[in-house]
């Protein structure tokens, strides 16, 4: 396998070094300051050096060296700032996905794309509009984290190891998320029947800002821990073919009565992408806020295809 990263900050120089070390094929990083890329590809060998194993691992500062890979990660960008929101951050990231997309569907058309730039939903449209692959193949890691948040909130709230949580949120990566307490189960049982509605309530407030919360207590740039985590984990399962549930932002046409528009779903992932669209029975209330959630990307969508000429 050959899995290009495209921006070697934070977040994708994190990534690469987790997916050499666990052995999932040829890594190449790219970013566009000259030298990054290929300081921290060395950097990473040597740690292979270390560990004793074969880290395969190139840096380069020029895009055509993703031709023909199997799997890009895309988290080129500006990271947001305190006080930014990531709506701020949608004209100038929008900029670069245009321009490292149209190489994208020149060099490598055979690829699995996921989307980890912000804001993470509309630059997943982006990425489908301009490279025009198979919706199946273009992707955004965002809900699985916000997942991640709120199990991490609900152990330490109870007391109880992850192993015995399956968290379930959906909608716009963010602040627009929705975690589902209904869909969300503690050794199968709904998390809405262990824990009294106020205490569930003020989890998922508390998982709404999470992100919001480290960008302010990093003072410069945002999370990143986490985040490499769950693209991993989502380059395992079509690596492996694990065919895992994940949830991610999947174009959806017609599916939670949303058409023509990224958002976070839980979806089956394997080698092919996307292999199904796990469609959750809302109540009312729930497709309310999703409805909403998904309104909330359409209108920075209509922006972007303005903008952007789509
Ligand atoms: N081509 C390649 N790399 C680029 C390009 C480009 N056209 N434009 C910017 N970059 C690189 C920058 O040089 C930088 O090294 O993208 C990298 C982004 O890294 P960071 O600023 O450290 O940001 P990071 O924390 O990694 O987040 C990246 O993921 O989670 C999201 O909101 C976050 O959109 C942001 C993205």
């Amino acid at each position: 396998m050959k899995i290009s990263i495209i921006g070697a900050g934070n977040v994708g120089g994190l990534t690469a070094m987790r997916l050499a070390e666990a052995g999932f094929g040829e890594i190449v990083l790219v970013d566009i300051v000259k030298g990054v890329a290929q300081g921290k590809a060395f950097d990473m060998q040597d740690a292979g050096a270390v560990l004793k194993f074969d880290c395969r691992i190139l840096g380069s500062e020029d895009i055509k060296s993703v031709k023909d890979s199997d799997i890009i990660i895309m988290t080129a960008g500006l990271a947001r700032k305190p006080g930014m929101t990531r709506e701020d951050l949608l004209n100038k990231n929008a900029r670069i996905l245009k321009e490292v997309c149209l190489e994208i569907k020149k060099i490598s058309p055979g690829s699995i794309l996921i989307v980890v730039t912000n804001p993470l939903d509309i630059m997943a449209y982006l990425a489908l509009r301009v490279t025009g692959f198979q919706p199946e193949r273009v992707f955004g890691m965002g809900v699985s984290l916000d997942s991640a948040r709120f199990a991490n909130l609900i152990a330490r709230e109870l007391n109880i190891p992850f192993t015995d949580i399956d968290a379930c949120v959906i909608g716009s990566h963010g602040e627009g998320m929705l975690p589902l307490p209904r869909f969300t189960t503690i050794k199968g049982i709904p998390l809405n029947e262990v824990l009294e509605e106020d205490k569930a309530r003020a989890l998922v407030q508390r998982s709404f800002e999470r992100g919001k919360e480290i960008v302010s207590l990093l003072g410069s740039g945002s999370a990143y821990f986490a985040p490499s985590q769950a693209i991993a984990a989502i380059v395992r399962s079509i690596v492996k073919d694990e065919k895992r549930v994940i949830g991610v932002s999947a174009y959806l046409k017609g599916e939670y009565g949303v058409k023509d528009a990224c958002i976070g779903v839980p979806c089956r992932i394997g080698k092919n992408g996307i292999e199904k669209i796990i469609e959750l029975e809302l109540n009312k209330e729930e497709k309310t806020h999703f409805s909403d959630s998904a309104e909330s990307i359409r209108k920075n969508l209509e922006l972007v295809k303005l903008n952007h000429e789509l």
